[in-house]
């Protein structure tokens, strides 16, 4: 029992649960205009999907006024960790 809860443990990012907590950077510019700022909620979505949109507007696949300049301040690696912590946000 015991070393199953350990093994659980040790494969679970240490990370993930930062992002929980602290947002990582960039992601509280995004409430700016989404949510609270009136533009799609954009919390609580599937991570996979929300990295995906990210991507499609970096590489023009998806049309955009301004995400697919936004997304450009950001490396993949931040996308994904944005994307993370928003599934996770409640709102
Ligand atoms: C300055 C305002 C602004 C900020 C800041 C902003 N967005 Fe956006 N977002 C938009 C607009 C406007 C659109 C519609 C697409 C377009 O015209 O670029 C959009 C669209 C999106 C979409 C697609 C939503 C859908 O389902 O249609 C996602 C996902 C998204 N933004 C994520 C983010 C994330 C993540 C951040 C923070 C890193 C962020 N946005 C910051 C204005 C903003």
């Amino acid at each position: 029992m015991w070393r199953a809860v350990i093994l659980l443990l040790a494969a679970t990012p240490v990370s993930s649960h930062a992002w929980a907590a602290d947002p990582p950077p960039g992601a509280v510019t995004c409430s700016g205009c989404h949510g609270e700022g009136g533009m799609v909620a954009i919390t609580g979505r599937n991570a996979e999907e929300l990295t995906a949109t990210m991507e499609a507007f970096r590489s023009g696949a998806r049309p955009a006024t301004l995400m697919n300049r936004l997304v450009r301040g950001f490396t993949p690696d931040e996308v994904r960790a944005i994307s993370a912590w928003l599934s996770e946000q409640r709102s």
